[in-house]
């Protein structure tokens, strides 16, 4: 291999993933171990990261779970403390855990609201001051924020969920900006639709059609798609990227 795709390797990185129980970050926190990363997978679910962990060892990497609620701050800065006792540093955070209700905008409950922004929100926002606190004092980072095609596009019944993506990608450029003189690049990926164990419900059937209607590629992503993404805004390849939300959708949001 030429030297310049060493940049890629992200052998001896250190990467935290949250919601790594199921779905995208399951898929991406093997992948990254696959590309050469010791990972540390979080969620609520100790014995779903359990199995997680069992396929990700598979590659020879050191994985480590976490159990945390990130709606929650101080559990966050209980990671924190896990990630300097136990890995002493971290290169890459992927905040990918979510929560998304789809009803039309008239029903939905306080309850909705404050977990979808609470998981999705301020639970990202946490996971970036706090876990990227041991970035500032590394001088380095990588951080990952997962937005969604409908940061940028609507589909009914998602209007809550729409808004926070939106805020995410704006997020992402503001943090960019802040911690540039750290060294932290943020980024963020949108894909269109992934058909994740949270997602079956709902796409099936005529919905389903709507969506490959929708999408120039006409397929939904696949959590194989997104990886090329991850490990590009993870590495060294990447290093004068910050402040960007790519999209992983097949053409959806150009189509749109
Ligand atoms: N699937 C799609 O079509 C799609 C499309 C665009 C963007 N996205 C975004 O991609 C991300 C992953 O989506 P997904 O469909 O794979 O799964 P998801 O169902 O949105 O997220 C589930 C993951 O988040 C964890 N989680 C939820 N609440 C948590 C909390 N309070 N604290 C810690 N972990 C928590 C869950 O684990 P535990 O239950 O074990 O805590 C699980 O591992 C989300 O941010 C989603 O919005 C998804």
């Amino acid at each position: 291999m030429q030297d310049r795709y060493k940049k890629f390797d992200l052998t001896n990185k250190v990467a935290v993933i949250t919601g790594a129980s199921e779905g995208i970050g399951r898929d991406m926190a093997v992948g990254l171990a696959e590309a050469g990363a010791d990972i540390i997978i979080c969620s609520r679910r100790e014995e779903r990261l359990l199995e997680v962990k069992k396929i990700a060892a598979k590659t020879g990497r050191k994985v480590q779970t976490y159990t945390v609620d990130i709606q929650n701050v101080s559990e966050i800065k209980g990671l924190k403390a896990f990630i300097k006792a136990n890995a002493g540093k971290v290169d890459i955070l992927i905040n990918n855990a979510g929560y998304a209700v789809t009803k039309p905008a008239w029903e939905v409950s306080e309850t909705d609201w404050d977990t979808m922004l609470d998981t999705g929100f301020k639970g990202l926002f946490f996971c970036c001051q706090t876990i990227g606190s041991i970035m500032r004092e590394q001088g380095y980072g990588k951080i990952i924020n997962l937005s969604s095609t409908l940061s940028k596009s609507i589909v009914p019944g998602r209007a809550v969920y729409a808004g926070l993506k939106a805020g995410i990608n704006h997020l992402t450029e503001a943090l960019a900006m802040e911690w540039a003189p750290h060294g932290i690049r943020v980024n963020a990926i949108a894909p269109t639709a992934v058909n994740t164990p949270s997602r079956q419900a709902t796409l099936q059937g005529p919905m389903l059609e709507k969506v490959l209607a929708r999408i120039p590629l006409r397929r939904l992503a696949t959590t194989e798609d997104l990886l090329g993404a991850v490990i590009y805004l993870s590495s060294g390849a990447s290093d004068f990227v910050t402040g960007q939300t790519i999209f992983v959708d097949g053409g959806w949001v150009a189509a749109r």
